[in-house]
């Protein structure tokens, strides 16, 4: 599978941490420094999960060179879906791709790499020549913007990778590792509220509704130091890759302490490490490609770079993927 196009899109309006202390108990400082955030972007009325993801796809599409009707699959990874039967459709509507098979998966912020390796089987099968892998979430809307231990973490906005199958010396993702623990979940969540109502006689019905997201920051930061480092060696050991023949640390945006501490574990230099979250906080599935774009349409990832990446977070879950980007072909 090689990764010729990218894309991303991001919402108007752009809240400061200033701006953030206005409503909830927190400041600047705190954030900066526990986090590395400075600002997010929030969706507004008229930008919708459809709107953002297909934005990105456009844009990774328009890179590629490709035409909609060239589309063979378009896989969404999202957890604030429009709407729970399936957003991805909705985005396919949009770009017009006809003839691609549209779905959504749900991964948390592991979602963008989790739908990455899955496109790369149908494309390796030889089921599917061409694909659209889109990371795209608007937490804001399950947040609780009176919980200052969760709301200033996170963002919106979506970010997309344009792959199609290649012959082995352009393969472009040299190889995965995917985890889940569930026995960690409630660490994490975003949950169905246990609501019921009345339906007939004694019988209820659960009500549909999800709380907002909760979690516990310091069992999740330790989570991901100590499984992010491991789960990247285990990769470049199988794939005999030194960390010094990495051209970037490509990783999950939550944390510039994590981001950090990863590199500081392979003595890689921080000026390697792809770094967004300043601007756009978490912004879940969407970090990865988020980054990408941002790094490859500014010139800092050349065709031929290899990136380690890596996306952690609700599930448990997390994954690693040994990438080559190619970008697009003439
Ligand atoms: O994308 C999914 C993956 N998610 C992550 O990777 C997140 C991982 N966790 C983290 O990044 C960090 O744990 C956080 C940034 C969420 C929190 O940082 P922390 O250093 O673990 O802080 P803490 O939760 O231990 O809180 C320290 C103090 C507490 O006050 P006391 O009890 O020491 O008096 C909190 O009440 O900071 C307080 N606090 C805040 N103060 C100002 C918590 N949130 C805030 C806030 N502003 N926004």
């Amino acid at each position: 599978m090689a990764l010729v196009g990218c894309g991303s899109a991001v919402p108007a309006a752009s809240i400061t941490n200033q701006q953030l202390s206005e409503r909830v108990d927190t400041n600047d400082e705190w954030i900066r420094t526990r986090t590395g955030i400075r600002a997010r972007r929030i969706a507004g009325p008229s930008e919708s999960l459809t709107c953002l993801a297909s934005r990105a796809a456009q844009a990774a599409l328009d890179h590629a060179g490709w035409s909609p009707d060239d589309v063979d699959l378009i896989l969404l990874a999202t957890s604030s879906p429009d709407d729970l039967f399936g957003t991805a459709p909705r985005v396919q509507g949009t770009l017009g791709a006809r003839r691609a098979v549209a779905f959504d998966l749900t991964a948390a912020c592991s979602g963008f790499l989790f739908a990455l390796i899955t496109a790369s089987q149908y494309l390796g099968s030889g089921t599917m020549k061409r694909a659209l892998v889109i990371g795209a979430d608007q937490l804001s809307r399950w947040v609780d913007w009176d919980d200052r231990s969760t709301c200033v973490l996170f963002g919106d906005g979506a970010g997309s990778v344009a792959v199609e199958a290649c012959g082995a010396q352009d393969n472009g993702l040299l190889g995965f590792r995917m985890r889940s623990d569930g026995s960690r979940n409630g660490c994490l969540t975003l949950a169905q509220l246990d609501k019921h109502a009345p339906l007939l006689g004694e019988l209820t019905a659960q009500r549909g509704g999800f709380a907002p997201i909760q979690m516990n920051g310091q069992e999740v930061y330790k989570f991901a130091v100590r499984e992010v480092p491991a789960i990247l060696s285990e990769l470049l050991e199988a794939t005999g890759t030194a960390p010094e023949q990495l051209d970037w640390l490509l990783l999950h945006q939550a944390n510039q302490r994590i981001l950090d501490a990863v590199a500081d574990r392979f003595a890689i230099d921080h000026s390697q490490v792809l770094s967004n979250l300043a601007l756009y906080g978490n912004t879940s599935a969407a970090t990865i490609p988020l980054m990408l774009d941002e790094a490859v349409k500014d010139g800092r990832v050349q065709p031929g770079h290899l990136l380690a990446s890596s996306g952690f977070g609700a599930g448990l879950s997390w994954g690693a993927a040994l990438l080559r980007w190619q970008g697009p072909t003439d």
